[in-house]
């Protein structure tokens, strides 16, 4: 079956909801190009089922260390995926590398703060800015007028916890405040 044309990148890989949009990029009748599976510790016990995938598919799957709180991991991905993808660009960036701090606003901790935002906000930040080159290559690779899938996108893995309409309502049952704050925060980085 011929592949998309398209390169994708999705951090946080591993495992959740990541892992599972890598297997279904893959194993769908019209895989992706180039699957770039970032994450943390790719030799790891957690990385197991997504190094199980990547010898399915050695074609289409490389795993890529990436630490999305640490801008030197993210610059040295975004060299390495540049060499991969070359001229072709990436064309599609899912950040969704998320950590989840659950308390209220009384449990919740200046360290709590700055960790969800070092990972979930200015993680997907330094993330675009990193990445940037290679997404407008894609771009001009595609070459044609208008916009279309074959071009390039980024894509922000939010939550309904972002929502300011939905705090009063959720609160009470998942707090998760730093979590909330962080997701809210992570929104208008999506343009
Ligand atoms: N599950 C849901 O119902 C839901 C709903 C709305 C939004 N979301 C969002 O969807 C995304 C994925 O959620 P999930 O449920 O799949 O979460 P999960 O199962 O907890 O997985 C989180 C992933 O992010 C990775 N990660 C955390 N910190 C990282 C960092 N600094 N650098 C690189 N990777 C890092 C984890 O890697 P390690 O294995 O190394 O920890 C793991 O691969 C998150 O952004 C989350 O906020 C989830």
């Amino acid at each position: 079956m011929a592949a998309l044309p398209v390169n994708v990148l999705i951090t946080g890989a591993n495992r959740g909801l990541g892992l599972e949009m890598v297997k279904q990029m893959v194993e769908a009748p019209c895989p992706v190009r180039k699957l770039f599976a970032c994450c943390r510790d790719p030799h790891g016990p957690r990385a197991e089922a997504l190094q199980t995938l990547a010898k399915k598919h050695p074609g289409i799957i490389s795993i890529i260390r990436l630490d999305a709180s640490d801008l030197c991991s993210i610059k040295d991905s975004a060299q390495l995926v540049g060499s991969l993808v070359g001229t072709g660009g990436l064309n599609l960036l899912i950040n969704n590398a998320g950590i989840l701090a659950k308390g209220t606003l009384q449990d919740t901790t200046p360290e709590d703060m700055q960790s969800s935002f070092n990972t979930n906000v200015i993680g997907p930040m330094n993330m675009i800015k990193e990445f940037l080159p290679h997404l407008r290559a894609a771009v001009q690779a595609n070459g044609k007028p208008g916009m279309s899938c074959n071009k390039a996108a980024v894509i922000n893995i939010s939550s309904i916890m972002g929502s300011l309409d939905l705090v009063k309502p959720t609160y009470v049952h998942f707090p998760a405040m730093a979590y909330r704050i962080s997701k809210a925060s992570d929104n208008p980085l999506t343009l």
